[in-house]
């Protein structure tokens, strides 16, 4: 398939939305920080489905990253990108730089109280914020009928609905379920970081995750059973256990015990310096 055509600035890329919607064709955007893997392809091909064309946006976002955190050395591969892209059928590849998403003057944050706290922001308290306001300017500028994010990232996908819902901005966000390798691991680009002994490890996350979402499902109490959790990931090698927690599917409130609302299993770990995050549903076992 053709490659697709690199749009870097935001007129540029309201010019060519305008005249596919001239055309009545719908559109999905599909936001992501690049180095894409099967995940990304995934709600690429997801979009595919929903739309007419696609727009996968790629701008790793300083915003979202704290100063002690990998932004320089979060990996690129911009010419891999764009092929793995062509063999798929997005339309278009969005590339702004950090001058056109963010110019002088820049001043403006959104910020979504509830969501975005616990879990992931409380170890990266301005993570969320980062990733509603990008989210939102990109989402502005795509004017997609439709937009994609991976289950992998639940909070990330539940504060951004969130935002789009609160800020009236007419874009339907759809979250597509998490992509794995054959032995479990929840694809990431960050597993790019890992070595040969700590990739072995690391599928065992998903693993642990999914005994205890079978537990907790036939009843066990989460204070309990995530105890036991945690101890078993210490005990399969991960250096720390920084939260494991059982929360409400849509709200993530806090549970201790599934009833009748879906819950949602969470965890992040850090395995030799690798920051490594998952999620699984819990539904009560019929
Ligand atoms: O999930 C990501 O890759 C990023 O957080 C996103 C949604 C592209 C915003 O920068």
């Amino acid at each position: 398939m053709s490659p697709p055509d690199v749009i870097t600035t935001v007129a540029a890329l309201r010019a060519t939305v305008r005249g596919w919607r001239d055309a009545g064709l719908t559109v999905a955007v599909v936001p992501t920080m690049g180095a894409l893997h099967d995940g990304h392809l995934q709600l690429v091909r997801v979009a595919l489905e929903r739309a007419a064309r696609v727009v996968v946006t790629i701008f790793v976002n300083p915003a979202q990253f704290s100063p002690s955190e990998d932004l320089d050395r979060y990996p690129r591969d911009e010419a891999g990108d764009l092929r793995k892209l062509a063999a798929v059928g997005a339309q278009v590849c969005f590339m702004p730089d950090v001058g056109e998403m963010y110019p002088d003057g820049f001043a403006s944050a959104v910020r979504i109280a509830g969501l975005s706290e616990g879990l992931c922001g409380a170890s990266r308290p301005h993570h969320f914020g980062g990733v509603a306001t990008v989210v939102a300017k990109l989402l502005n500028q795509a004017g997609a009928d439709f937009a994609m994010f991976g289950e992998k990232d639940y909070q990330q996908l539940l504060v951004v609905r969130r935002m789009a819902a609160d800020l009236d901005i007419p874009t339907e966000i759809v979250g597509v379920p998490t992509v794995r390798e054959p032995d479990g691991l929840a694809l990431s680009s960050r597993n790019a970081y890992l070595d040969e002994a700590r990739r072995r490890v690391a599928p065992m996350l998903y693993a642990e995750l999914g005994a205890a979402a079978r537990d907790l499902g036939r009843g066990a109490a989460a204070g309990a059973r995530l105890g036991q959790t945690r101890a078993a990931l210490e005990a399969a090698g991960f250096d720390a256990v920084e939260y494991v927690e059982l929360r409400a599917a849509e709200t993530l409130e806090a549970l201790d015990l599934i009833a009748d609302r879906p819950g949602r299993l969470l965890a992040a770990v850090m395995l030799g310096g690798v920051r490594l995050i998952d999620n699984v549903p819990v539904d009560a076992a019929r």
